[in-house]
């Protein structure tokens, strides 16, 4: 089968100082991937990279049979490739609905109508919230907002940087079951999260990244129950919950 996204051999960081090394991996259509990795393991850049928003030092990503580390952010955008950065990405003083049409920008009206017709079915809270500041959603809610400001764009790869950071319990399991209805859609997911567990129950398959390079990689159960995960990511004893 052919990937949805390749990376072969990437080197990226900023300015003078590579910080991802010689990365490579595969993401399957339709697959959910978690990156894992301690603070500044590099996990962020490598989205980015993906993204086109840092610099690129070696290496190829290839997504629908083309090279594209040499395109600019806005050109992957037209390609297909979403991303959702780290924090909070929303205009917080314009409306729900405001938001939604700044982020169709780039589409016709016509399109741009059908676009929100259909994140806003996919996600009935932001018809509801349509008249409200984003400012004054709940965490949750403005995580929903921000990605479905992307899925305007109809991106077949997303690329999600900490969905669930500073949510509770309750919305992190929202957010997971978003990001499975998304992948359920045909959305290639890549996603980079500090809640491991949550994560690894909603993904097919797991990297996990140390100094900026890939230490591990498989599906999601396996990382799950491995040794080296489970006592540095997993707080060692979990219980263990059925996955589903
Ligand atoms: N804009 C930047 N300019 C220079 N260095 C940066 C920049 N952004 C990040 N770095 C450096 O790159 C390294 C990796 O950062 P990155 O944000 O990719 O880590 P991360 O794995 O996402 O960590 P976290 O879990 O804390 O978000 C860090 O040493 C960081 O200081
Ligand atoms: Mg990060």
């Amino acid at each position: 089968m052919t990937p949805a996204l390749e990376i072969m051999g990437l080197t990226a960081g900023y300015g003078e100082v590579p910080i991802v090394r010689d990365f490579s991996t595969r993401l399957a259509p339709g697959s959910i991937t978690t990156l894992i990795g301690g603070n500044g393991a590099g996990k962020s850049t490598l989205l980015r990279a993906v993204y086109g928003t840092n610099r690129i030092f070696a290496g190829h990503i290839v997504f629908k049979g083309e090279e594209i580390e040499r395109l600019a952010p806005w050109d992957r955008l037209a390609r297909g490739i979403g991303f959702v950065p780290q924090g909070r990405c929303n205009f917080p003083l314009m409306s729900v609905g405001e938001n939604l049409k700044m982020g169709g920008y780039s589409l016709a009206a016509r399109g741009r109508r059908a676009a929100i017709e259909r994140v806003t079915a996919m996600f009935p809270m932001l018809r509801r919230k349509w008249p409200v500041q984003a400012g004054n959603l709940s965490g949750g809610e403005q995580q929903i907002l921000e990605t479905a400001m992307v899925l305007l764009t109809s991106p077949s790869l997303l690329l999600l940087d900490e969905p669930s950071l500073g949510l509770s319990p309750k919305m992190q399991n929202e957010v997971f079951a978003t990001v499975r209805a998304i992948a359920a859609a045909g959305v290639t997911v890549l996603i980079v999260e500090q809640n491991v567990h949550g994560a690894l129950l909603v993904s097919d398959r797991a990297i996990v990244m140390e100094l900026g390079r890939k230490f591990l990689e498989g599906p999601a159960s396996a990382v799950r129950n491995d040794p080296r995960i489970r006592e540095a990511y997993l707080g060692g004893n979990i219980k263990e919950v059925a996955a589903g």
